[in-house]
């Protein structure tokens, strides 16, 4: 496996795979590796010959500053894990190589940006194409992979895609949950004990609401993710919304005809957690 902090080594040990005919991935990552992100790493291996990691903490989508300084950051751990699954290339940069000066593009990245993660965390989804343009502007992979977790990231990222037409096929991967229900995150480290003891109910909260809602109405079903989870010490839902799948604008009515997709985030304390369910309501 080799480890490359510069743009231009990249491009040229890249563009020999490429030379032999190989098929590149990209799995982009802020390092503090988990399963969750080994799953897309895997997904990676088998569907491509040479696998990319970039493992890059990217400044411009934290719009909390405290956030980004307290993002655990745990590179020697991630090098290993990524060496003992196979993984080709690690790209892990400095922030002066990918920024060299400010970034100054301003995204149109229509609606789905602005609704949800992107109506609480301003920037935040401008700061992500920011940086997923420059990889693949330096990966040029032929496939780019993109966890279900982040469900709301994977449909601004395809609208950026559609702008920068760079004809990276964008592949989504299923959420890796933790053997109580909670989603991977590398968030979760930072919990307390008490904090990381409640947060598997978040996913078991969405999981009773897909059966309640099966007999109540979309605002039922939604109080009663809020109210469940607000009742829990320490917890604070920052939003719960039931969108469709495909615009992500709020739906008000189930429609059989119609994916819709629960988005919550929740402060646990000072940790800001995020996970999905999809509902089936015939
Ligand atoms: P990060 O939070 O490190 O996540 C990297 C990728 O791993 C994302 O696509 C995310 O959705 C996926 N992932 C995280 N936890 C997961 C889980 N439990 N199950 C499945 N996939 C999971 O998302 C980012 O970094 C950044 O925004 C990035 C895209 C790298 C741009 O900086």
């Amino acid at each position: 496996m080799r480890v490359i902090t510069k743009i231009d080594e990249l491009k040229k040990v890249i563009s020999e795979y490429r030379n032999n005919g190989k098929s590149i991935g990209l799995v982009p990552t802020m390092g503090a590796l988990h399963n969750g992100h080994i799953s897309l790493v895997k997904r990676c291996l088998q569907e491509n010959e040479c696998c990319v990691v970039s493992i890059f903490v990217n400044p411009t989508q934290f719009n909390d500053k405290n956030d980004l300084k307290h993002y655990p950051r745990t590179p020697k751990e991630d090098c290993e894990l990524l060496e003992s699954v196979g993984c080709n290339i690690v790209f892990a940069p400095e922030v002066e190589e990918m920024y060299p000066e400010e970034d100054t593009r301003v995204f149109n990245l229509g609606s789905v940006a602005n609704v949800m993660e992107g109506k609480f965390r301003p920037g935040h989804f401008n700061g992500v194409a920011q940086i997923v343009s420059k990889l693949f502007y330096a990966v040029e992979p032929d496939k780019a992979y993109f966890g279900e977790k982040d469900f709301q990231q994977i449909a601004v990222i395809r609208a950026m895609e559609r702008q920068i037409n760079t004809g990276v096929e964008i592949i989504d991967v299923p959420i890796v949950r933790e053997n109580d229900g909670l989603a991977m995150s590398s968030r979760n480290r930072r919990l307390t004990e008490t904090q990381r003891k409640n947060a598997p109910k978040i996913w078991e909260t969405l999981s009773k609401s897909y059966t309640f809602a099966q007999s109540h109405s979309v605002e039922e079903t939604i109080n009663f993710v809020v109210d469940s989870l607000n009742s829990i010490p320490e917890f604070k839902v920052e939003y719960y919304e039931i969108v469709n799948a495909e615009s992500l604008q709020p739906i008000t009515n189930w429609d059989s005809n119609v994916r819709a997709v629960g988005c919550i985030a929740v402060f646990c304390g000072e940790i800001r957690l995020i996970d999905n369910i999809s509902y089936c309501v015939k």
